[in-house]
């Protein structure tokens, strides 16, 4: 499928075929390319918990007041990210780079987060972003349905994955295939009034 008729196609789908899985080939394929996301100076916050334990999911269903989708869908994701990435041997972020490079950018890496708990947050937030928009559309490209969800007691379900300290979860990802199609759009705001040119 092309990039564009994946943009188009994907929908928050909420009802999943229970019959159907996703094969191993085909999420690690999606995971891979997610791994390609971009992130500001490369830093890669996001960790992903595939929740694979069906009592697991049950429990997190009742974070989630009991939204169907999140047992019904053949896969469970919980992106979460490490909001002290920044700091966690940053030289990994650019190794293959060589020691000229290194000496310009980690420096000024750790000096742009350093003592910024906001900014360190906001962009474990954007970093998650990046990587959610990629496994959503490189799973409509493989012909999966996914559904990004925000709708749970996030503290809750930090307990029921052991998310450790100084990280967050930016959202919950179905991934399976639909069983029925989505509701037609909602209703997306024209360009004109969310395209500005130079200034509001
Ligand atoms: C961050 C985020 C959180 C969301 N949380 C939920 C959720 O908890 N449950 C749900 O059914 N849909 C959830 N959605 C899906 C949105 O309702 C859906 O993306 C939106 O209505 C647009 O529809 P579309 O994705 O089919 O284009 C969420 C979407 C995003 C981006």
């Amino acid at each position: 499928m092309d990039l564009f008729t994946a943009i188009e196609a994907r929908r928050a789908i909420k009802h999943y075929s229970s019959n159907e899985t996703v094969s191993e080939a085909d999420f690690e394929r999606i995971m891979q390319a997610v791994l390609l996301s971009p992130t500001s100076y490369n830093i890669q916050h996001w960790r992903f918990v595939r929740v694979t334990d069906p009592q697991q999911r049950s429990r997190i269903q009742e974070a989630a007041w009991g939204q169907t989708q999140i047992t019904e869908a053949a896969e469970l994701i919980i992106l979460c990210a490490d909001t002290q990435a920044w700091s966690d041997d940053p030289q990994r972020y650019w190794a293959n780079t060589n020691a000229e490079v290194q000496s310009v950018m980690l420096p000024m890496l750790q000096a742009f987060y350093e003592g910024k708990g906001q900014l360190q947050r906001d962009e474990a937030l954007r970093s998650s972003g990046m990587a959610a928009q990629t496994l959503m559309l490189a799973a409509k490209a493989l012909g999966y349905d996914t559904c990004p969800m925000i709708g749970f007691d996030s503290e809750q379900v930090a307990r029921i994955i052991n998310l450790p300290a100084g990280h967050l979860i930016s959202m919950i990802i179905t991934l399976g295939k639909a069983d029925r199609p989505a509701n037609p759009r909602a209703g997306q705001l024209p360009l004109e009034e969310v395209l500005l040119e130079n200034s509001y």
